[in-house]
């Protein structure tokens, strides 16, 4: 690091680098020289492994390449396996190959990479089908699922649970998962450093499930996939692109809860969403 960069940026940079470390990505913030000098280093050493080039490129064309694992989480919080090299995980073309619900568990681990880890009870992970065509994103969790360790099981989680019953689905068809995974105090909105380090771990859950809609409740999880400070209001109900998925953002369960008469616009948003998966569409829809 050149003697110009003063200490305090150095500080930054070093903790910043120490995260990524954390997650397996030191290369994304190497000097490509440093980095093409470190993968001739591990191609010396490790003649049989596969170059990073192969490494960062997935088929795309293929749903749910690995088999999926049975996904046992609190196993998966039991063991914390030293971070694995890898690349960076904010460019699609980047992703973590055989990468599996359960290796991102263990990745998190007994999480204290934020200060939210001091008043959770449990991590929040994600629950439903490892297969599901459609995953849900909320915002983090509440105090019921802060006590339970699953997703939306509170009040406005059984308002998210009717709904999927409206699309004629089961939470068992489907994905839950949430922006932070600990719920911050008094559910209060999660914070920008809170998401920018929560966040990778959505994306690599979202890269492993490859759905073929992700279903945004609320603005929290609209902006970060979506990368904008643009109020949800201005893109509800219109399909969007994250990755290569299609997304559309629509009002969060707990804001129906205090304004139940946008159920209708939600309920029109669930429709598009029914049409896209080829879901019949009813005319019922959620109370
Ligand atoms: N609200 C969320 O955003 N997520 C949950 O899991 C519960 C409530």
């Amino acid at each position: 690091m050149p003697e110009s960069v003063n200490s305090a940026v150095r500080d930054k940079l070093k903790q910043r680098l120490r995260f990524y470390e954390d997650l397996g990505l030191a290369p994304f913030y190497r000097h490509p020289a440093a980095r093409a000098e470190a993968r001739s280093e591990s191609l010396v050493t490790a003649a049989a492994a596969p170059s990073s080039s192969e490494e960062t490129t997935l088929p795309n064309n293929s749903r749910n390449p690995q088999p999926a694992p049975p996904l046992t989480v609190a196993s998966a919080a039991k063991s914390f396996p030293p971070a694995s090299a890898g690349p960076s995980l904010f460019e699609a073309s980047h992703r973590i190959v055989d990468d599996t619900l359960l290796k991102i568990r263990e990745d998190l681990g007994d999480c204290t990479r934020c200060k939210l880890h001091r008043t959770r009870n449990q991590i929040v992970f994600g629950d439903g089908s490892p297969q599901a065509q459609l995953v849900f994103v909320g915002e983090g969790p509440g105090a019921d699922e802060d006590a339970q360790g699953l997703p939306f099981v509170g009040r406005a989680g059984k308002l998210l649970t009717q709904m999927i019953e409206a699309m004629g689905l089961t939470r068992r068809d489907v994905y839950i998962c949430n922006v932070v995974k600990c719920r911050p105090p008094e559910n209060r909105t999660p914070e920008k450093d809170e998401v920018a380090t929560c966040s990778p771990y959505l994306f690599r859950q979202l890269d492993v499930l490859k759905p073929r809609v992700i279903v945004c409740l609320g603005s929290v999880a609209a902006q970060t996939l979506l990368e904008t400070n643009r109020g949800i209001s201005h893109f509800r109900g219109e399909w969007m692109n994250f990755r290569g998925y299609k997304l559309l953002a629509t009002y969060h369960p707990a804001y129906l809860l205090r304004n139940p008469g946008a159920k209708g616009e939600v309920w029109k948003d669930l429709q598009k969403v029914m049409a896209e998966l080829g879901l019949a569409v009813r005319k019922t829809k959620a109370k």
